[in-house]
């Protein structure tokens, strides 16, 4: 069996939704102190719906189909249902990771809760 998924193959080549969003309206990044990955997203946000969703992705071809599915998991959905998105659910969408690779989607969910963070402070604040 192959080692990863036509799925992770197909967003790790293809990426979708990579880049930045300049008026994020929410923006989280992290990283992995043990392999040194880094993901940053940007989240676009209109009357709590998630119009729009960008990520940058410094990391291995796990960590970037993660973070190209979970933009594609979130976009278009309201911000309380995107808080519930969990790494487990990233990787079942990309049809499994290596169990090794699991922390590459865990990645994707902490990148997303970190800018929805980064949104619900902005949001107080204003
Ligand atoms: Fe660290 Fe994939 S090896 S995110």
């Amino acid at each position: 069996m192959a080692l990863y998924s036509d799925k992770v193959m197909d967003h790790f080549r293809n990426p979708r939704n990579v880049g930045v969003i300049e008026d994020a309206d929410g923006i989280g990044e992290v990283g992995n102190a043990k392999c040194g990955d880094i993901m940053k997203m940007y989240l676009k946000i209109e009357d709590e719906i998630i119009t729009d969703v960008k990520f940058e992705t410094f990391g291995c071809g796990s960590a970037i189909a993660s973070s190209s599915m979970a933009t594609e998991l979130i976009k278009g959905k309201p911000v309380a249902e995107a808080m519930e998105l969990t790494n487990k659910a990233v990787a079942e969408a990309l049809d499994g990771l290596p169990d090794y690779k699991m922390h590459c989607s865990v990645l994707a969910e902490e990148a997303i809760q970190a800018a929805l963070e980064d949104y619900q402070t902005k949001k107080s604040a204003s």
